[in-house]
């Protein structure tokens, strides 16, 4: 029988890979066969995270659109192609409403969202003539419900959203595929602050019909469903990987 999720001979590329959500994603490509290349700014700690997997890396700022090419280059220099991109770079900015700086706003939105249409239209520039691609992007249930202080971030993560759509729309025909995962509340570095406030973890026990924070290993599962041949007709779909968080009150 064929391995439908098999990922063997592919190539992929997993933006803030060095921890938490993009390094369990990374995981498990690796397991099921990908090559992988891990990305994020810190050199040591993804070179840390790499030798974990037995993967490559290549260090760079996904709001650098000059480092972006010149890493998708490389990677098209070493391997011939470039098959899955995840777009899962990402930051949190959290403050009162009326205490917010235009910087901050920018940041986030510049990581969490413009950052990825560059890099998602370069890859597409690569992937279109193989007439092959995932185009992958870590949204979020914060695009999809409202919670206080994260303004920027849940712009960004809608915006995400909107632009998987966009782009599954107009490069469907040509075999790439853009699909987004919205992750409920994993327990990692980004979420540092509610994991720390136990009135908070015990508010997303009784919120989410699981009764707990997931494990980023969970996410495993959905990224090489969306990675593989099992999922070549599922375009455009945001796919919520969160405990059953965003279908019930
Ligand atoms: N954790 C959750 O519950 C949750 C829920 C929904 C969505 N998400 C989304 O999932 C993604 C990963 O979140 P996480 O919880 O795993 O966060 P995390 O533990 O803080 O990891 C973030 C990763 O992104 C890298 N990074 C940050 N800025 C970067 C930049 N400008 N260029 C390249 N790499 C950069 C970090 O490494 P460096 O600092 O070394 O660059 C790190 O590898 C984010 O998009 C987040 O919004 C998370």
């Amino acid at each position: 029988m064929t391995d439908r999720f098999s990922l063997k001979g592919r190539v992929a590329l997993v933006t803030g890979a060095s921890r938490g959500l993009g390094f369990a994603m990374a995981e498990a490509l690796a397991e099921h066969g990908s090559t992988v290349v891990l990305n994020a700014r810190d050199e040591v700690s993804l070179r840390d995270a790499a030798a974990k997997l037995g993967a490559e890396h290549l260090a760079f700022d996904v709001t650098d659109t000059r480092q972006c090419q010149d890493a998708l280059a490389k990677i098209v220099a070493d391997h011939g192609k470039l098959d899955i991109l995840v777009n899962n770079a990402g930051i949190q900015h959290r403050r009162p409403l009326i205490d917010w700086e235009d910087a901050d706003f920018d940041r986030v939105i510049a990581v969490n969202l413009s950052a990825c249409f560059r890099l998602a239209r370069d890859a597409a520039r690569i992937m279109l003539p193989n007439k092959y691609g995932r185009i992958i992007n870590t949204g979020s249930v914060a695009a999809i419900l409202g919670r206080p202080t994260i303004h920027a971030y849940a712009a960004a993560k809608a915006g995400l959203h909107g632009l998987t759509r966009s782009m599954a729309a107009e490069i469907g025909r040509h075999g790439v595929t853009v699909n987004a995962i919205a992750p409920g509340y994993f327990a990692t570095e980004l979420n540092t602050a509610l994991l720390e406030d136990k009135a908070f973890t015990q508010w997303v026990e009784s919120r989410t019909p699981a009764g707990r924070w997931a494990k980023p290993a969970e996410l495993g599962g959905a990224v090489v469903f969306l990675a593989s041949d099992a999922a070549s007709y599922v375009n455009g779909h945001v796919l919520a990987v969160d405990g059953g968080l965003s279908v019930s009150l």
